[in-house]
């Protein structure tokens, strides 16, 4: 793999039904690749949870994965409404999801929790009111 891929999609507020494609394609482009499977896990779960942060918390975004032969980092970027408080936004079991979203099975608080736990870099920047952009990298030349 010489030159970087780039695959993108763009996640609109409240559109449940795209919820897990992302994550879906992104798993088959890097099975096809010949990537680690535990690290195919590991991206597969931190897209899922960012896409889904941004059907459910977000005002619309993008979601995009950018792959290269060492490395692999998942971009969240949307427009709004941005995150107060991240350090409680990364407290398990921190939740805003509304009644109706946790009905659904969504809003433990423990997404954001989950990235953290399986990428090898993180990184987020919000301004409330504003956006929220959280970066998260994936290393293939370490061991799972
Ligand atoms: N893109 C975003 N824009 C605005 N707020 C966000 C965004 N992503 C996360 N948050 C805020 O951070 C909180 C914690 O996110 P996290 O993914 O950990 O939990 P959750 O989405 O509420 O529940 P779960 O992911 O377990 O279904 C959310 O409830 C929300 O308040
Ligand atoms: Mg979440």
């Amino acid at each position: 793999m010489q030159e970087k891929k780039v695959i993108e999609s763009e996640i609109e507020k409240g559109y449940f039904a795209i919820g897990g494609e992302f994550s879906s394609r992104l798993k088959k482009i890097l099975r096809r690749l010949g990537v680690d499977s535990q690290k195919i896990r590991y991206l597969a779960i931190i897209a899922y949870e960012l896409e889904m942060n941004l059907i459910i918390h977000s005002d619309g975004g993008r979601i995009s994965a950018h792959i290269s032969s060492n490395v692999i980092q998942i971009i969240s970027k949307d427009s709004g409404p941005g995150i107060k408080d991240i350090k409680k936004a990364f407290q398990p079991g921190y939740s805003t999801a509304p009644a109706e979203i946790k009905e659904m099975g969504f809003g433990a608080g423990l997404g954001l929790n989950n990235v953290e736990k399986f990428a090898d870099n993180l990184n987020i920047k919000s301004e409330a009111g504003k956006y929220t952009i959280l970066k998260a990298a994936v290393n293939l030349s370490t061991q799972s």
